[in-house]
C-alpha cells in the first residue's frame, strides 16, 4: 500500500454567498499523479490554494504524513514541501525570468546572501529542461502567453516540492510544449514526487494520470484509479448527467460574403493572408500555438492593424484602428489573453457584460438599470456563469466562469461578425456544449464566425472551412469533409517538422 502524502477530512471554504467547497475529503498517495477533475466553479483551484496555504479553510482538518498542519500562508505550504503552478498566474512583468521564478525563495549562500550565480546557473538548467530557448535575463512582459506560463512552471520546479500541484498547466500551452511538460511529469513521478493535476482535457487526464477525485458544486463526489473508469462515468460523475453530442454542428446555407480578406500581411509576422466569410459560416483558423492566428484577428479588429494588404466589410474597404472601430462595424471579438484583454477583472459581471454596449442601455449618460440587468441576467443564465450574484467581480470568479463572463459580454453587443480565439480554452464539458450549442445557433441566424482554436476536435465538429496556418501563412484551406485530423495537422506542422504529431 501506497502511503498518504496528505489528506483533507471534512474541510469547507466558505465565500460570502458560495459554498466553494463543502465537506470535502480528499487524499494523495505517494509517487502519483492525481488528477483532481470538475465543472468550472466545481471548486478544483480553491482546494489548491487551501493545500497552498493561500486560504485558511472554514472547517475541516488538515493532514500531513498524518499529522495534523495549520498554515498561516504560502511560506508555510513551501517549507512543508508543496509548490505550485497556478491556473493565473501572478508574474511581475518587468522583471526577468530568473528574477520571477525566484522571487518567492531566493537562494542564499552559507553566510545569507543571495546566491546570484547559483540561481542563474539554476535557471539556466531548468529551462533547457522545459526546452524553453529563451535567455533567463528576457522580461517577463516579453514573453507569450505560453512563454509566461512555462516560467511558472519553472519556478514549481525550482522549489525542489515532494508535491507538485498544476492547475491546468496545458490550456495556454502548444502541443510540443505539453509533450515537454508530459515529459517532465514523469520525470518528477520516477523520482518519487507526487503530482496533483488538474485539466479539462480527458484525453491528458487518461494519459498521465494515475488515479482521480471529481468535485461537483463544492462537494466530493468519487475518486478512484482511472484505469477502473472511462470517460462517459467521469463525465456522469462531474456533470449528473451524460452528454452524448458534443458538437451540435449540422449543415447551413451560406448567405453572401460578409468579410473579405486580401493580402494581409504585418512585418515578420504574417503574410499573404487572403480569404472571405459568409453570412451564416463558420470558419475555423487551426495552427500551432505562435503560427499567428491571433495576430491576423487582431490586425482585422484594429487592435494592431496590418501593414499591407486590404479588409472589406459589406463590400466596403475599411479601416479599422481600435476596438471601438471593430464594435462600430458588427464585430465582436473575444480574445485569447482574457486577463489582459479580455475581461475587467476587478469590475463586475454585470459592469463587464454592458461596458461595451453602454450607448444601447443609456441615454444621455443614463443607464437604464432595468435594461441593463435584463442584459447581464439573460447572458448570464445563457451561459451559466456560477457566482454569488452579478455584481461579484469577475476577479474572483473561477477562471472557467470568468471566460464565460467574456463570451457573454460580446455575444451582447449582437455582432454581425464574431471572432473567437479560444474560446473555450478551460471550460469544463458541459458549457463547452452550451457554448457550441451558442455558436451554431448564431450562425443560423446568419451571423459570420471566426473560430480560431488549437483544438483539432472543436475545428473539425464545428467549422464549415478550415484554414489552417503555418509561421505566419495560410498553408491550406479546407472545405468541411474534405479534411480529416492528419491532413490539418500535416499542414500546419510544416514540412519541415521534424516531430509527426501523434
Ligand atoms: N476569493 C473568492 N471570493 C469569492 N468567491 C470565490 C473566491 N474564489 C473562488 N470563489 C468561488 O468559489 C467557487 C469555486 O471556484 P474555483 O476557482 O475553486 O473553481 P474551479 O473548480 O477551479 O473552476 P475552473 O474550472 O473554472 O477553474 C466559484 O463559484 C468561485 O466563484
Ligand atoms: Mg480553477
Amino acid at each position: 500500500m501506497a502511503k498518504t502524502v496528505l489528506e483533507l477530512k471534512g474541510v469547507s471554504q466558505y465565500f460570502p454567498g458560495i459554498k466553494a467547497l463543502d465537506h470535502v475529503d480528499f487524499r494523495l498517495e505517494e509517487g502519483q499523479i492525481h488528477a483532481l477533475i470538475g465543472e468550472n466553479g466545481a471548486g478544483k483551484s480553491t482546494l489548491v490554494k487551501i493545500l497552498t496555504g493561500i486560504y485558511r479553510p472554514t472547517a475541516g482538518e488538515f493532514l500531513l504524513d498524518g499529522k495534523a498542519v495549520h498554515f498561516h500562508g504560502p511560506t508555510d505550504s513551501q517549507h512543508a514541501g508543496i509548490a505550485a503552478i497556478h491556473q493565473e498566474a501572478v508574474m511581475f512583468p518587468d522583471l526577468s525570468i530568473t528574477e520571477n521564478i525566484w522571487m518567492a525563495h531566493q537562494a542564499r549562500t552559507k553566510l545569507g546572501f543571495l546566491d546570484h550565480p547559483a540561481m542563474r546557473k539554476k535557471t539556466q538548467a531548468i529551462l533547457d529542461q522545459l526546452g524553453m530557448k529563451e535567455d533567463p535575463k528576457t522580461l517577463v512582459r516579453d514573453l507569450s502567453v505560453a512563454g509566461r506560463h512555462m516560467v511558472e512552471i519553472a519556478k514549481a520546479l525550482s522549489m525542489e516540492a515532494r508535491v507538485v500541484i498544476m492547475d491546468e498547466p496545458t490550456s495556454a500551452l502548444s502541443l510540443r510544449e505539453v509533450e515537454e511538460l508530459f515529459e517532465i511529469i514523469h520525470q518528477l513521478k520516477a523520482a518519487g514526487k507526487t503530482i496533483i493535476f488538474i485539466s479539462h482535457k480527458f484525453e491528458e487526464v487518461f494519459g498521465i494520470a494515475d488515479s482521480y477525485t471529481v468535485l461537483r458544486d463544492g462537494k466530493f463526489i468519487g475518486s478512484g484509479l482511472l484505469a477502473e473508469t472511462d470517460t462517459a462515468s467521469l463525465v456522469k460523475m462531474m456533470v449528473g448527467r451524460s452528454i452524448d453530442q458534443l458538437f451540435p454542428k449540422e449543415h447551413i446555407e451560406k448567405g453572401a460574403t460578409i468579410l473579405e480578406v486580401k493580402g494581409l500581411g504585418k512585418t515578420g509576422i504574417f503574410k499573404d493572408i487572403s480569404f472571405n466569410l459568409h453570412k451564416g459560416e463558420i470558419l475555423g483558423f487551426f495552427g500551432l500555438v505562435g503560427s499567428g492566428r491571433s495576430d491576423i484577428m487582431n490586425a482585422i479588429v484594429g487592435i494592431a492593424p496590418p501593414d499591407e494588404g486590404e479588409i472589406q466589410i459589406n463590400g466596403k474597404v475599411s479601416h479599422l484602428h481600435s476596438i471601438q472601430d471593430a464594435i462600430r462595424h458588427k464585430i465582436g471579438y473575444v480574445p485569447e489573453d482574457r486577463q489582459n484583454q479580455g475581461a475587467v477583472i476587478k469590475m463586475s459581471i454585470r459592469e463587464n457584460i454592458t461596458l461595451p454596449q453602454i450607448d444601447k442601455i443609456g441615454r444621455l449618460g443614463v443607464i437604464d438599470r432595468k435594461k441593463e440587468q435584463a442584459m447581464t441576467g439573460d447572458f448570464g443564465k445563457r451561459f451559466e456563469i456560477r457566482a454569488a450574484s452579478y455584481e461579484q467581480k469577475v476577479l474572483s470568479l473561477s477562471g472557467g466562469n470568468q471566460q464565460k463572463v467574456v463570451l457573454a459580454k460580446w455575444l451582447a453587443t449582437e455582432p454581425e461578425i464574431l471572432i473567437l480565439d479560444e474560446p473555450t480554452k478551460g471550460i469544463d464539458i458541459a458549457t463547452k456544449w452550451a457554448v457550441y450549442q451558442y455558436i451554431f445557433k448564431m450562425a443560423k441566424q446568419g451571423m459570420a464566425i471566426i473560430l480560431v482554436s488549437s483544438e483539432l476536435p472543436e475545428v473539425l465538429g464545428m467549422a464549415d472551412r478550415v484554414m489552417v496556418m503555418h509561421e505566419g501563412r495560410l498553408a491550406g484551406g479546407f472545405d468541411r469533409g474534405q479534411a480529416d485530423s492528419e491532413t490539418i495537422m500535416h499542414a500546419a506542422i510544416g514540412r519541415h517538422a521534424d516531430r509527426s504529431p501523434s
